[in-house]
């Protein structure tokens, strides 16, 4: 039996290596139709996400393997660009990531944690839910794909 992969969570606030970062949520959204928004950002937008929230990465050795970005929103801690590096899917990359999320949450006093799900992907919606998270409605931007929004909610900090 093989041992499992080992990976690391920890929250990025360095300016460097953002590029790397990018590389590797970019690779982990590649091939979503309509593209995803995210693949016309930069190091630029990661920076404004450090400074208006968190970026939480998952790296096994220096590598980058997944991220996620949070942000306080109302009394909630929203989730975007979920990410886990096509090579490490199924590994266990976003989970230990949404478990960093929940505990930056509870830091911060948020009572829940938030995040949107393309309609177009109901193996995300599915997954989200066997995490935990129910669904709190729906939307959509002009021109974008509608979207789903789902909540999980956090107990007070222990
Ligand atoms: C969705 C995503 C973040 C999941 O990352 P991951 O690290 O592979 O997920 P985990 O390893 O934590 O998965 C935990 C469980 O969910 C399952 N799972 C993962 N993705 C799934 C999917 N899309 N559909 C159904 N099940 C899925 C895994 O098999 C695993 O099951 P197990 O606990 O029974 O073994 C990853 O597939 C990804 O980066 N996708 C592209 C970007 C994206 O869609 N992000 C979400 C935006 S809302």
């Amino acid at each position: 039996m093989s041992a499992p992969a080992a990976f690391t969570i920890s929250r990025w606030t360095s300016t460097d290596r953002l590029d790397d970062i990018l590389a590797m949520v970019h690779a982990a959204f590649a091939g979503f139709g309509p593209p995803s928004g995210v693949i016309n950002e930069t190091v630029a937008d990661i920076a404004a996400r450090q400074r208006n929230g968190i970026v939480l990465v998952a790296q096994s050795g220096s590598a980058f393997v997944g991220s996620v970005f949070c942000a306080p929103k109302g009394d909630g801690l929203d989730l975007t660009r979920l990410a886990a590096a096509p090579a490490w899917r199924k590994s266990g990359v976003a989970r230990a990531l949404l478990a960093a999320a929940e505990d930056e949450g509870r830091r911060i006093g948020a009572k829940r944690l938030t995040l949107r799900v393309r309609i177009t992907l109901p193996g995300n919606l599915a997954y989200f839910k066997r995490a935990g998270f129910v669904v709190t409605g729906e939307g959509q931007d002009p021109g974008r794909t509608p979207y789903i929004t789902m909540a999980r909610a956090l107990d007070p900090a222990a």
